[in-house]
């Protein structure tokens, strides 16, 4: 405020900064927003699941991503199984679920790193791999990273804009939709986060 505005460069500076820091504080009250919303039972109930189409959610979710996993020239890789299975879910959250796991994936795999997205599909299941061969997490790390607020790297995550709450919502919302989700991790190789569903069994349809 103090400023005379007289070094446009500077000034560009602390607006950038000031812009960055604005742009996390609005993604923490949302996630926190959601986050209080979802603990609500008469919320829950309020929920409509229907058959979500499995292949079309992972596809939605990851198209805003490609741009992020580009400049860090990530190859992003898709595997998809022929006939789109069907879980009970709603879809824009189980996009969300997806979208989350994915920036993660990005935002902590290097430069040059891969990033695989699977859908696999058995009689009585859909399952979901998201592999990636980054940072990994360590053993002592694994079991908290599914607590609010945890971030293994504080200095780190805040930098990149981090808040620890993604990963609490996401098992949330696995859970909203009777699914599991395990993590395996090995630190400077990779992390794979598997989420598993039931199938909505097409022959019971009927
Ligand atoms: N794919 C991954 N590779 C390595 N570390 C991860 C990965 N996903 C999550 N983490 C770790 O788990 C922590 C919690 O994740 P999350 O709840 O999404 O919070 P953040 O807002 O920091 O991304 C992260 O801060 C990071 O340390
Ligand atoms: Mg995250």
């Amino acid at each position: 405020m103090d400023d005379d505005f007289s070094q446009p460069d500077d000034s560009r500076h602390f607006a950038t900064v000031i812009y960055r820091e604005a742009q996390r504080m609005s993604r923490l009250i949302h996630d926190l927003l959601q986050l209080a919303r979802l603990d609500e039972k008469s919320c829950q109930q309020q929920l409509t699941l229907t058959d979500t189409d499995c292949n079309a959610a992972l596809q939605a979710a990851i198209a805003p991503l490609r741009k992020q996993a580009a400049e860090k020239d990530q190859t992003l890789t898709i595997h998809l199984p022929q006939n789109a299975p069907k879980i009970k879910a709603a879809q824009d959250l189980l996009e969300q679920i997806l979208r989350n796991l994915a920036e993660n994936a990005i935002k902590y795999t290097p430069e040059h790193g891969n990033i695989t997205l699977s859908c696999l599909a058995s009689s009585t299941h859909v399952s979901y791999q998201i592999t990636d061969t980054g940072i990994g997490i360590s053993t002592a790390d694994l079991p908290r990273i599914f607590d609010r607020f945890y971030r293994v790297d504080k200095a780190r995550a805040r930098q990149s804009g981090g808040n620890g709450i993604g990963l609490s919502l996401v098992k949330f919302l696995v859970e909203l939709f009777d699914g599991t989700i395990t993590v395996q991790s090995i630190p400077d190789q990779g992390t794979t986060f598997t989420l598993n569903f039931p199938r909505i069994s097409e022959a019971t349809k009927q």
